[in-house]
């Protein structure tokens, strides 16, 4: 059996093996990189193709390096070694007060070309054993309704518990919130199912 990666497990030394890992300020052109390679191929159809062209990696780097200094502890990559970063998430204390969820994750994505491989549960479950960690024993994440990645959640354990509409892309677009009430029970879920994923 397979350890779930907790952050409080999770290295920030410098290594070689391929893995999930705390994030580090240097991280921020990597992650910057991934959200518009995953963007332009997710949302393609569903954003505007000028707000999508207008994704700048360099204005990106910025606001990603000012998200690690704010609370590190909060995002996670998913390192290949030499392949470079192939993922990242991030989460923390839910934005909306009025929600019966202490936790939010705010975004996962996994580079196109290293999806179905496991990665993406790697790091969700990163994200939930840092949210424990944090006192959040609960969480929400929002998806857009015409993002297939909802299945994804689906499959990690999380309930359709509520839809709105969210800005985005400087309009309101449909998103749908899937909850998990108890982040603990669906981590030992995956721990005693033994986390078949091993990743690529
Ligand atoms: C959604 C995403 C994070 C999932 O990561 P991933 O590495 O591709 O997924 P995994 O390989 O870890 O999949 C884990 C399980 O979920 C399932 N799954 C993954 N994506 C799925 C989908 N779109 N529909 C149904 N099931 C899916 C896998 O089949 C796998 O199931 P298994 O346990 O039976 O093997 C990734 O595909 C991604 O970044 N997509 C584009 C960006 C995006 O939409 N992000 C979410 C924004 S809220």
């Amino acid at each position: 059996m397979r350890p779930i990666p907790t952050c409080a497990m999770l290295t920030d030394q410098e290594g070689t093996m391929s893995g999930v890992r705390k994030a580090r300020l240097l991280d921020a052109p990597a992650i910057a990189r991934i959200e518009v390679e995953t963007w332009q191929t997710t949302y393609a159809g569903i954003l505007t193709d000028k707000s999508l062209l207008n994704m700048s990696v360099a204005r990106l780097t910025t606001s990603w390096t000012a998200e690690l200094r704010r609370w590190p502890r909060g995002i996670v990559v998913w390192d290949g070694d030499e392949r470079g970063l192939l993922g990242y998430g991030q989460c923390g204390r839910q934005r909306d007060p009025a929600l019966p969820y202490k936790g939010e994750v705010f975004m996962l994505y996994v580079t196109p070309d290293a999806q179905g491989m496991g990665i993406g549960r790697q790091l969700l479950l990163a994200l939930m054993a840092n949210l424990v960690a944090s006192n959040y024993p609960s969480a929400l994440v929002w998806v857009l309704r015409a993002n297939p990645a909802r299945f994804f959640y689906e499959r990690l354990g999380a309930r359709l518990v509520m839809n709105r509409q969210i800005p985005f892309d400087g309009r309101l677009v449909d998103a749908l919130g899937y909850g998990w009430d108890d982040l603990s029970a669906t981590l030992d879920q995956w721990v005693r199912s033994g986390d078949r994923s091993t990743g690529p």
